[in-house]
């Protein structure tokens, strides 16, 4: 089968695709015949630097996500033919991920799906919409009534993000540290200038999804009506960690704070999911499709920045 496969730092421009041996499946392990994957910034990071520490296996396929359909379901319950998405776990990491024809994945990270979605739509949904799905309503309890705030909303997540809260009906209100970028929120109720000040700028926002992360997170937390919630599951401002945070002082009385790691899906979550997308018609977007003859180009586009959303491979 063809793969990218890495064991040292790789920069986009010396990504192939290789030949190597079809994946053996094993007890509790399916193999996935992959039709397409969405791309990640870990994944830029794992292939410029990562790579290079003990924890990860070498040589390693990257790609923490993937979509397609069961090849080999071995003695799990999984049936052959079915339309699954995978994703983290390990993917890409510790074992093989998604920049293959064929995957290995643990069966407890494979997720059967319902869905009329095409392939490029589809592999733009696993990691991005598990991650926006989880912090809206699973961190950030959002109600058709309330009104969210997204920061730092020009990203694959933000997108998504605007799409699912749209869907149920909520007001969003959307910032940019870009203005050129603000027509790209056009989805969005209000669109947003960000200057790291939104204290007074924005009003009634009863939840707010934090994208740009720590950078902005205590004026986050100032911006929101008593009563709101704040989730931080971004880090774009590349600032990881809150130095000198005051929780007293830094989280206004009746606010509240909280974080969203998307490393553990599941399948009611992913049933959750496509149940919404399908009864709301709503079609994953996406930034870029490249196929998989193009993956390097995929890889440069990756590192570019320069995409709007998520950037989408499929094998025809
Ligand atoms: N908590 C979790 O489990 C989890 C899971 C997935 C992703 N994430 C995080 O969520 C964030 C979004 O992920 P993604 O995959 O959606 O990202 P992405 O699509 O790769 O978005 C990257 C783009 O965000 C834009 N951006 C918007 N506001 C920014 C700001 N203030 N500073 C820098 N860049 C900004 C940048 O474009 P412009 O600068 O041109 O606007 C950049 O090109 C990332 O920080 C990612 O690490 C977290």
């Amino acid at each position: 089968m063809k793969a990218v496969q890495i064991e040292k730092v790789t920069p986009a421009e010396d990504v192939v695709l290789s030949d190597l041996p079809m994946p053996q499946v094993k007890a509790d392990w399916v193999l996935v015949k992959v039709h397409g994957f969405g791309m990640n910034h870990s994944e830029q990071i794992l292939r410029l630097s990562e790579i290079e520490a003990p924890y990860i296996q070498k040589p390693v396929v990257p790609g923490i996500e993937c979509v397609g359909e069961i090849a080999d379901p071995s003695d799990t319950g999984f049936v052959k033919g079915q339309k699954v998405v995978a994703l983290m776990g390990g993917m890409g990491r510790s074992f093989n991920g998604g920049y293959a024809e064929y995957a290995l994945l643990p069966a407890h990270h494979v997720f059967v799906v319902e869905t009329d979605l095409s392939w490029d739509a589809l592999a733009a949904v696993p990691e991005t919409f598990f991650t926006a799905w989880g912090s809206l309503f699973e961190c950030l309890q959002l109600k058709q009534e309330d009104t969210l705030l997204i920061r730092g909303a020009t990203c694959a997540l933000g997108y998504a993000a605007i799409q699912i809260a749209k869907g149920l009906g909520c007001k969003v209100i959307a910032t940019t540290h870009r203005e050129s970028k603000l027509p790209l929120l056009k989805d969005a109720d209000e669109a947003i200038l960000d200057d790291r000040q939104l204290t007074g700028k924005i009003h009634g926002a009863t939840k707010a999804l934090e994208l740009i992360g720590p950078k902005t997170l205590g004026d986050t937390l100032q911006a929101v009506e008593h009563g709101g919630i704040v989730c931080n599951t971004g880090i774009l401002g590349g600032v990881f960690t809150l130095n000198n945070f005051d929780p007293i002082k830094d989280i206004p009385n009746g606010v509240y704070l909280t974080g969203f790691f998307s490393n553990y899906p599941t399948q009611q979550v992913m049933d959750d999911i496509f149940a919404f997308l399908n009864a709301h018609h709503i079609v994953p977007a996406y930034g870029a499709h490249f196929t998989f003859d193009q993956v390097k180009d995929a890889c440069i586009a990756l590192d570019s920045h320069k995409i709007n959303g998520k950037i989408v491979v499929t094998m025809e």
